[in-house]
């Protein structure tokens, strides 16, 4: 059995306010829910988020780390400051990380290896843009992505992977049920053949424009465990209504 895991990636905002506001709002609204929850807002809001989520059912995440242990590396926050700070979630891959700051998929190996070896839960992200949608291309490039990530890693009993198609992130486009959990099928299938994890049992989310309003119809989804929150974790109300419906 795989618990629902919804995670809201609050990207690049917020104000200590804001973070109040939202935290303040969140925490009692989801006290009952039977979902797992996280969020992950930016790294100078972690603290501050730590002490808001303590004694409540939201965990806390980071939306990256570096792949060095430690040393001269200006700007950069290691694995261990994350899990030594409290957090027990961090996202790695994002399309924008991969995007806007060329990360490859080697460098997302490196990464989640840091995140292992401090204890830290990671979330993979995979997914393919409109064009290589387009000329049918999407399964060999998540395929690819997966296998560049998580070849020859130790200690991957706990992964989640999040499959995002890059058109539906921020645009309003979500793919369809059917779109996802084919792919989620795939993503699946290609986990089996990858050493040291077990498929059936690595929780997979969606992400791409998840609301309120298409949450349910794309949880019922035999192979989608939850969901990768973007734009919809910034709203209180939003992001519980679609812990409940994964509930
Ligand atoms: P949106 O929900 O805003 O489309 O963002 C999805 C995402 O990138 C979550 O990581």
């Amino acid at each position: 059995m795989r618990r629902a895991l919804v995670v809201g990636n609050w990207k690049m905002h917020g104000s200590r306010a804001s973070v109040d506001a939202l935290l303040g709002s969140l925490t009692p609204a989801v006290a009952d829910a039977t979902a797992e929850i996280a969020v992950c807002p930016s790294y100078v809001h972690l603290a501050q988020a730590l002490e808001l989520c303590a004694g409540t059912p939201v965990a806390v995440g980071a939306q990256d780390c570096s792949h060095m242990a430690s040393g001269a590396y200006t700007g950069e926050v290691a694995a261990d400051m994350l899990s030594d700070l409290g957090c027990r979630w961090v996202i790695l891959g994002h399309s924008e990380r991969r995007q806007y700051h060329a990360e490859s998929d080697d460098l997302v190996a490196a990464k989640l290896t840091a995140a292992i070896a401090a204890g830290l839960q990671a979330i993979v992200c995979v997914g393919e843009t409109r064009e290589q949608r387009e000329n049918g291309e999407a399964e060999q490039v998540v395929g690819a992505q997966l296998q560049g990530a998580l070849a020859a890693q130790a200690g991957l009993q706990d992964l989640v992977v999040a499959y995002e198609p890059v058109w539906a992130i921020g645009t309003g486009l979500t793919a369809t049920p059917q779109q996802a959990q084919d792919m989620h099928a795939f993503i699946r299938q290609s986990l089996a053949a990858i050493a040291g994890i077990d498929a059936a049992q690595t929780r997979l989310l969606y992400g791409g424009s998840v609301k309120a309003g298409n949450a349910a119809e794309l949880f019922a989804q035999v192979d989608i465990d939850g969901a990768l929150v973007g734009g919809a974790a910034l709203v209180a109300e939003d992001f519980q209504a679609i812990v409940a419906a994964a509930g």
